[in-house]
């Protein structure tokens, strides 16, 4: 079931009002808050972490769609859904033991989502693909935003999409990294359910307009 939902990236909110850019989101067109959690060690970057989601659940009415970009992500599962987090997206390429991480996951009552980097192969996936809620692909590489979008990116959209039709898995696809008005159709075309957007939409002059052309793309 394909559907066609936007997750903006509070990684390019303004953190000095906070509030203000939560209540746009709440009162635009968006379907979740994209939440970049960052380590420094995993990526180059430090973003927030626990105490930044905690507060955003406070006053956020759409599900918190959290991605974390953390070493072992499996130490900080039961943090995050205590912290208010509806899905819970880790990297394939940081966790060894990936479906031990999924099951845990799950077991918090929270979705599950996989992301991967645009080095890794969708196809790595399609062993726990029918496990998953999400798959998340990185079209930029992780750790920042305002980057380029990788257009390689479009054809493991495809792939995967092919995959998860023809295993008959009800998993989404998100996208994430570069995303504005001038790509979003052709993702959506190509098979993605979700798009991410940060800096797109935190630097228009009208951001729930940049959330709705994302929308209607
Ligand atoms: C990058 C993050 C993205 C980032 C996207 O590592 O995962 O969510 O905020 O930013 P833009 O949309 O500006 O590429
Ligand atoms: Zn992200």
């Amino acid at each position: 079931i394909m559907a066609k939902l936007v997750s903006p990236s509070m990684l390019s909110a303004n953190f000095l009002n906070l509030e203000n850019d939560i209540k746009m989101v709440n009162d635009s067109e968006a379907d979740w808050f994209h939440l970049d959690v960052m380590d420094g060690m995993y990526v180059p970057n430090i973003s927030f972490g626990l105490p930044i989601v905690k507060q955003i659940n406070k006053i956020a009415k759409k599900p918190l769609d959290v991605h974390l970009m953390i070493a072992q992500p499996e130490r900080y599962i039961k943090d995050f859904k205590a912290a208010g987090a509806d899905i819970l997206t880790i990297h394939y390429e940081a966790s060894t033991h990936l479906h031990r991480s999924i099951q845990a996951i799950k077991a918090e009552g929270m979705k599950a989502g996989v992301a991967i980097n645009p080095h890794t192969n969708v196809t790595l996936l399609e062993d726990v693909l029918k496990d998953i809620d999400m798959v998340l692909i990185m079209s930029v590489n992780p750790g920042f935003g305002g980057q380029k979008f990788i257009e390689q990116s479009i054809h493991k959209i495809k792939r995967l999409r092919m995959e998860i039709e023809s295993s008959g898995a009800q998993t989404m696809i998100q996208v994430d990294g570069g995303v504005d008005n001038t790509n979003a159709a052709t993702l959506y075309d190509a098979g993605a359910d979700c798009l991410v957007a940060g800096s797109y939409v935190f630097k228009a002059n009208d951001p729930q307009e940049a959330i709705s052309l994302l929308k209607k793309a």
